[in-house]
This record gives structure tokens, sequence and C-alpha cells, in this order.
């Protein structure tokens, strides 16, 4: 392991292994506006929300580490508390990445990337219209983290309103396929979430699960199953009964796995191991757990 003392790592080196392991994050594309209105909008993806009731999302917004100076969100914020958290999606991630040059103060990254400005309902600054999804908030608190090039600012916003494009909804709530959002990854790496990035992963968690620690030693230490097949097995409600093991052994498969590997305990051992797994992997959970306490 590539161990890392941050005292003696120079923040620009700090800065990208932070950003390569904490990814990929989220982008809000936060429009402001500014003393003389010049509505001003950026990218940042230390961004996240942290509480439904009250809603609030926090984003920072970070001295550069090149010169230590701070950035027209920060000071558009600072003025007047108010901003849009813009989501970005996949259609508008090349528009976002102009909106995230070091242009003048006077200038309106709206011009300048092409995105169209919509009134807000609310507060003052803008939306972008080509957001799908759009909050209108009023800044309750900033967090000032440090003093040198890097540190944030912690810009904590109170969501007034939600703006959310009805093509993206199905039955009420958001279909990632149909937002596809994008995410920042360290460098200049970006991750698309739809299509095959988007995986389901069901685990009730109010009924208690059996844990890793009830899986038999054979199970837990097979050179066959992997930590999320493990991990699959550890979220049953119970070990099979015995019902359940009888049938296991009727299975057809199962039975010419016997045959085939007569007395070599050994071997029938990992057959009927890849077994479960295959069956691990097409959702038979239960199905499996019976397969392989055949060979415990
Ligand atoms: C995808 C993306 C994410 C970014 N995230 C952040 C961030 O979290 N914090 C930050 O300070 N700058 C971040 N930046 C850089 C700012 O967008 C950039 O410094 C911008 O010029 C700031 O604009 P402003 O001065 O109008 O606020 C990010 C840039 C990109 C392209």
């Amino acid at each position: 392991m590539l161990t890392i003392d941050p005292k003696s790592t120079p923040t620009r080196d700090l800065h990208q292994f932070l950003l390569g392991a904490v990814a990929p994050r989220p982008i809000a594309f936060a429009s402001t506006i500014d003393e003389n209105g010049v509505a001003n909008i950026a990218p940042y993806s230390f961004f996240n929300a942290f509480s439904s009731n009250p809603p609030i999302v926090v984003f920072s917004s970070n001295r550069r580490v090149s010169d230590n100076t701070t950035k027209d969100t920060l000071y558009n914020i600072q003025t007047n508390k108010e901003v849009v958290i813009n989501v970005v999606n996949y259609s508008i991630v090349r528009q976002m990445a102009v909106a995230s040059i070091q242009f003048d103060k006077a200038v309106s990254e709206f011009s300048k990337s092409g995105l169209t400005p919509l009134a807000s309902e609310l507060i003052e600054p803008p939306r972008i219209k080509e957001s799908p999804v759009q909050m209108e908030c009023r800044v309750t608190e900033i967090i000032t983290l440090g003093d040198q090039g890097g540190a944030g600012h912690l810009i904590v916003c109170h969501v007034l309103r939600m703006h959310i494009d009805e093509n993206v909804v199905d039955n009420g709530r958001i279909n990632p396929h149909k937002i596809d959002l994008v995410g920042r990854m360290g460098r200049s790496y970006y991750t698309r979430a739809s299509g095959d990035a988007i995986f389901t992963l069901f685990q009730p968690v109010t009924k208690i699960s059996i844990g890793f620690d009830s899986l038999p030693a054979s199970v837990r230490n097979s050179h066959v199953l992997t930590g999320n097949d493990l991990g699959t097995l550890a979220g049953l409600e119970a070990l099979p009964t015995e019902a359940e093991i009888n049938s296991a052994s009727k299975d057809k498969r199962v039975q010419e796995l016997m045959a085939e590997c007569g007395d070599d305990k050994v071997a029938l051992q990992t057959r009927l191991h890849h077994y479960a797994k295959a069956m691990i992997k097409s959702g038979q959970t239960a199905k499996a757990a019976g397969i392989l306490m055949l060979a415990v």
C-alpha cells in the first residue's frame, strides 16, 4: 500500500489522491449573481446532499492551489446568500466544461457556454434551463476550512424549491437512465451514470440477516466464491432448512456432479461451489445456499 502523510505531501498531489479516491462525485452546477446583476455559472464536484428534512445540499468552493485566490461563486454567495444548484447530465457536459474556465468576473458564463438562463421563482440567480434538475437555495452557512491554497469553503444550501424535468421521471421517481447524470473522478476522468454503469442491489435492512459469520467455514473459505458472492449469502434471512438442503440434493445438475466426482469430496465441493456461484449470479441465492450446504 502507498502510505500518504498529508503533512509531508504537496497539496497538488494530495488533491489528486483525494479526487481519485473520493469518486465519482456528483456535480453541482452553481448559478449565482453579483451585485451588478451579472449571472455566474460554475461546476463544483465537492458536492452532495446531506439532509432531506430540512433539505440541505453542500458544496465547497476552494482556494486555488496555484495562487490561493478565491472564486466568483463564493464572492457572489457571500454577498447575497443565494444560489441555484443545477445538476449536470451528459447532454450538457461539454458546455459545463466551458463554464469552468476562469473568465473575468464581469463575464457571464451563460453567454460563453451557450446555456440558457431561466428565471428562478424565489431567488435572483437564474436557473440553467438545460439542466434536468434545478434547486433554488438560500445559503444558511459558509464554513471556512483554512486560508491556504486548496482550502475549502463549505457552502450549506437550504433547498427552497426543486424543478425536475418531467422527461426524467417515471412513476413519481427519477429514472437514472433517463436523467443520465455525469460524475467527476480524478484528473480529467468523468463517469456517465446510465446504461451498464447502473445496477440494482436489493438488501432488506429491517429484517436481520444471518451475516458472514453464520456461513459454514467451507463456504467462508471458498476458493471459488468471491466477497460479493459471500455478501449475497450473508444477506439471507436464514440458513437453508433440512427440507431445502434435501431438495437441493435432488437437483438434476447436483446429481450429475455427485456421480461425476464419486468419492472425491474436494472435487465435488469445488464443482458445487461453481454451480452455486452461477445460481447466485442468476438471483437464486436461497437455492445456492442449499447446494453449498451439501459440501460443508
Ligand atoms: C467538473 C468540475 C468540478 C469542479 N469542482 C470544483 C470544486 O468542487 N471546488 C472548486 O473550488 N472548484 C471546482 N472546479 C473548478 C471551478 O469550476 C473553476 O475554478 C471555476 O472557474 C470557478 O468559477 P467561478 O470563479 O465563476 O466560481 C471544478 C471544475 C470542474 C470542471
